[in-house]
């Protein structure tokens, strides 16, 4: 099988469909594209038309998706608020929308707030469907954005040693990177978070059945020395049915700049996924290891262009 045909057609729905070899190849993909003449990117997809529909809120995955498909010449239908503006309010089914949407695109990008919709727009779909985030399941391409940024900045994607914070149990990023990483060998993630957000026990099976190792920590004294990244994660409001209980874990973990100077490395990476609510300090973002508000969200937008040659480009 050529490389080109891993991806030709496919749909992205989650990260245990990818290997080595398919992760490797986004990535190559995604450098360059970086490197090539904007002119050049125009004739990628002209004439192609992406769907992209969130029901769910979105700055940084909508809007760096739009990008991506102008980008290389294509152009987009956009659905911010399907359920205010679309025959969504009206009761159409999911089914139904994507069989509709499907007319008038080459592609779908959708974000749904319940796990597994996904899959199932996929089953339905005849164009190919990339997942955006699905509630507390996954969000492939934002897993394959923020390993891209590891793998720009230290040229390797296993041994590496990572440390994630915040909100294990619905961090959909969290999962799709967990996924990514122990396709790799000798990856190790410390983890940390309240108790009551920690990865679910299934989560905790299932990776250990993988080629990761998860090691969870109590406190940012257990950190250790030289993480190539940490990553830090918002507590994901809109998953708690108890707000107090929110109020109550939202905070527990802060990422100041005095912990980054007493604690990461002279290369860490400093991550997020984005939006912060409070959990990362502004005085980080000065610091040349913080990504978030440049690389990290810029490489978004390159890594989608490479899915988007990838899975649409007419191979001649
Ligand atoms: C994340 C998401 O939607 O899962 N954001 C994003 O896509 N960049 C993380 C979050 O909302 O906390």
């Amino acid at each position: 099988m050529k490389n080109s045909e891993i991806f030709f057609g496919k749909d992205i729905i989650s990260l245990d469909q990818f290997n080595r070899k398919s992760v490797e190849k986004v990535f190559a993909t995604a450098a360059k594209i970086k490197k090539t003449p904007t002119k050049k990117l125009l004739k990628i997809l002209p004439g192609k038309i992406v769907g992209l529909m969130f029901f769910e809120p979105s700055t940084r995955t909508f809007s760096s998706n739009s990008a991506a498909v102008k980008r290389l010449g294509g152009q987009t239908v956009e659905y911010q608020n399907p359920l205010s503006t679309s025959s969504v309010v009206k009761g159409e089914t999911i089914e139904d929308t994507t069989k509709m949407m499907e007319q008038y695109c080459d592609a779908i990008v959708m974000r749904h707030p319940i796990v597994g919709t996904l899959k199932k727009v996929a089953e339905v779909a005849d164009v190919p469907v990339i997942n955006a985030g699905d509630g507390i399941g996954e969000h492939p391409t934002q897993a394959l954005l923020d390993m891209f940024t590891v793998f720009e900045k230290f040229k390797h994607i296993d041994n590496i040693k990572g440390l994630i914070v915040g909100d294990l149990l619905n961090g959909r990023t969290v999962h799709s990177i967990i996924k990514c990483l122990s396709i790799f060998p000798n990856n190790t993630l410390y983890l940390l978070s309240p108790k009551q957000l920690r990865l679910s026990n299934k989560d905790l099976e299932e990776a250990k059945k993988r080629k990761i190792k998860l090691i969870e920590i109590k406190s940012f004294e257990e950190i250790p020395a030289d993480c190539h990244f940490w990553y830090w994660t918002r507590v994901q409001k809109e998953r708690f049915t108890d707000k107090q209980e929110y109020e109550k874990l939202k905070l527990n973990f802060i990422l100041t700049k005095k912990l980054v100077d007493k604690k990461a490395g002279k290369n860490t990476l400093i991550m997020h996924p984005l939006p912060r609510v409070g959990e990362v300090e502004t005085e980080v973002d000065n610091d040349p290891r913080a990504v978030y508000l440049t690389t990290e969200a810029k490489n978004g937008m390159y890594v989608r262009m490479a899915l988007f040659s990838l899975i649409l480009e007419d191979r001649k």
